[in-house]
């Protein structure tokens, strides 16, 4: 088992270069699987999510290769449907794009339910809704979701609430749907525009993603093309708040300024300088970084993907602040770990209430999901003494070389491998 230690205390200065966007990457890798022939994907990062989704792939027959570090060409032409590892797909979230994807190539799907980060239920209601207007039959048994049809079919789709998940699933089945989709209430995050684009790019003809109706017509055919993944936001955000946390300056290169404007605005209201060039953003701390209110909403709100960070880092802020989470029921699970390195945090209702301005200190910690874990490196970067912190293969499903940047920035961080533990025996 492998641990990060950080012994904090020290500003980060210097430049770090963001990788391709985990969220964005996800969808188009499982919508290659409507094209028969060769995608060339730039930009991809190396995070296991992104690993795991690739063993899930080859399962079913795509070849995949890596032709640089960051660039992988995959070929679906091959693949079977319904025959994806079970285990694998259950133990990330973005293996549901299967379903879009084999439901819009062979007109049928059988997938595992996904996993992911445990944030309280996290329905696919809407995904099954979306497939059925396309002329499904969604049935949820034994683990599985399965679709049974004689083929997608274009419909008008209103989604009840904004779901990223659920706005590319459909998306994806109705690329070669036969005839037009318009989906309504649609999700508008910068990954729904990069897959758009992908698919676009093989043939397909969708228009108005970003915004929140999208319209596709079903295309019989896709065919292979090269495309680079846009930089990942929430990447990016998170160095930006550690920049701010540790009060430092760094210059933060391959971002798309635009994506990060809601985490720009936060940081300037609290006393942070934010400078923004074209594929960059120069962040620089203010002395005093003061209290705010944050309410987490879908793109182009503060996204929740950002919450735990943020909340790191207002631990160190003069006053009281409060971070109001409407996207996921149970995202407060790093609120502990916080709690155990001295933050004045607790959580009402869904609110998270932080009274700053109290220092931090070194503890074991864990990360307790993906975000939630560089939120707790985040603390533990601003507090002087050695902090340990387990479980760090959550960070690593969506966070490439976080360790190394990190390094290059002035923090003193390593890995190491500790043995395996022993769970306690359970009492009868
Ligand atoms: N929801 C439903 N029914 C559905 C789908 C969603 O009720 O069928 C609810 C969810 O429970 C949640 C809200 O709608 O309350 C929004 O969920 P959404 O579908 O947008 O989220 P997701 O697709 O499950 C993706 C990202 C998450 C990110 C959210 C929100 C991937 C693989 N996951 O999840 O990323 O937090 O969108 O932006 O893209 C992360 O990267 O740390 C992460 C958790």
């Amino acid at each position: 088992m492998e641990k990060i230690v950080i012994n904090g205390g020290n500003p980060l200065f210097g430049q770090v270069e963001i990788s391709g966007s985990k969220n964005a990457a996800l969808p188009i890798i499982y919508a290659s699987v409507l094209v028969k022939g060769k995608c060339v994907l730039e930009n991809i990062p190396d995070v296991s999510d992104i690993r795991t989704s690739f063993e899930i792939l080859r399962g079913i027959g795509a070849k995949i290769r890596m032709l640089a570090r960051n660039t992988w060409e995959i070929n679906c032409t091959d693949v079977i449907c319904g025959e994806s590892d079970y285990e694998l797909v259950r133990s990330i979230r973005g293996s549901y794009y299967l379903l879009g994807s084999e439901f819009g190539r062979f007109g049928h799907a059988k997938v595992g339910l996904p996993g992911g980060c445990n944030f309280g239920v996290r329905p696919i209601d809407q995904h099954i809704k979306g497939f059925e207007a396309l002329g499904g039959r969604v049935s949820t048994e034994g683990g599985y979701v399965e679709i049974e049809s004689e083929g997608a079919v274009g419909a008008n789709i209103f989604f009840d609430l904004s779901s990223v998940g659920a706005t590319l699933n459909v998306m994806i089945a109705a690329a070669t749907a036969d005839g037009v989709t318009v989906i309504d209430n649609a999700a508008r995050e910068p990954h729904v525009v990069d897959c758009a684009n992908f698919l676009n790019t093989c043939g397909a003809q969708i228009s108005g993603a970003g915004s929140d109706v999208i319209k596709i017509k079903g295309v019989k055919e896709l065919h292979g093309c090269t495309y680079a993944i846009i930089p990942d936001m929430i990447e990016a955000g998170s160095f930006m708040v550690a920049t701010v946390a540790t009060r430092g300056s760094v210059k933060i290169t391959n971002v798309i300024p635009k994506h990060l404007e809601s985490v720009t605005a936060k940081l300037i209201e609290i006393g942070a300088d934010v400078e923004e060039f074209d594929d960059a953003v120069m962040v620089t701390s203010g002395e005093h970084i003061r209290r705010t209110s944050v309410k987490t909403l879908p793109y182009p709100g503060f996204p929740t993907d950002m919450h735990p960070q943020m909340a790191a880092l207002l631990c160190t802020a003069e006053g009281t602040s409060y971070i109001n989470e409407s996207i996921f029921e149970n995202r407060f699970r790093y609120v502990e770990e916080l709690r155990r390195m001295g933050a004045k945090i607790k959580v009402d209702g869904r609110i998270v209430v932080i009274e700053g301005g109290t220092p931090l200190t070194a503890a074991p910690v864990i990360a307790t999901d993906l975000r939630g874990g560089v939120a707790v490196m985040i603390a533990a970067l601003t507090c002087p003494g050695t902090t340990e912190i387990g479980q760090i293969r959550l960070i690593e499903r969506g966070y490439d070389d976080i360790c190394a940047k990190l390094r290059s920035l002035g923090a003193d961080i390593k890995k190491i491998t500790v043995p395996d533990e022993i769970p306690f025996p359970q009492a009868n």
